[in-house]
């Protein structure tokens, strides 16, 4: 099940360009769920492939993951305006397309809060949870979760680098599996 081309389940569809659907390994055990399209996802639709995106790659890379051993997308498939942050009924809006992309993942990694608040149901802080694993239910499947910054974090701080970098680490294990 994916968002019709037409999709407008959403008030989102006023000011996207392309409905950005997932990328990378569509059958992998593992994925990764970020926030929200932003410019360059939407002007291309594919997801992280902005400035954001080609950090996290790299973070993968470096612990030997690439695009194509996970599935990559967020909870919601067209960029907010402005890169604002993803409204609750706008997630819930796109959730049964989330949940079926991540049908056959056992392991889901939320990048930043928006997608851990959507995955998990409830805000948290994520420097206080980050790479902690977590059972979560996807879609009536109780699944991992491992919650960690978004990349975009890491233009704050090198405590949020060297968590994604961990969690880039936990990636690879989970694919040797
Ligand atoms: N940030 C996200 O959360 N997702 C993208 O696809 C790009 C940037």
């Amino acid at each position: 099940m994916r968002p019709d081309p037409d999709c407008r389940l959403c008030g989102l569809w006023e000011s996207r360009t392309n409905i950005v659907l997932p990328s990378g390994n569509l059958d992998s055990r593992v994925a990764l769920v970020g926030e929200a399209p932003g410019t360059t996802e939407d002007g291309q639709g594919m997801p992280f492939i902005g400035r954001s995106g080609k950090l996290l790659m790299r973070i993968l890379a470096e612990a030997g993951v690439s695009r194509d051993d996970v599935l990559i997308t967020n909870t919601v498939k067209c960029r907010p305006p402005g890169n604002r942050d993803p409204k609750p009924s706008e997630m819930s809006a796109c959730r049964a397309f989330l949940e079926c992309e991540l049908s056959s993942c056992e392991v889901i990694i939320g990048l930043g809060r928006s997608a851990c608040r959507d995955l998990l149901g409830y805000s948290v802080n994520i420097s206080e949870i980050a790479n902690r694993d977590m059972r979560i239910s996807v879609g009536g499947r109780e699944v991992t979760f491992i919650p960690t910054f978004h990349p975009a974090a890491c233009t704050y701080g090198k405590a949020a680098l060297d968590c994604l970098r961990i969690t880039a680490e936990r990636i690879a294990r989970e694919l040797r599996r």
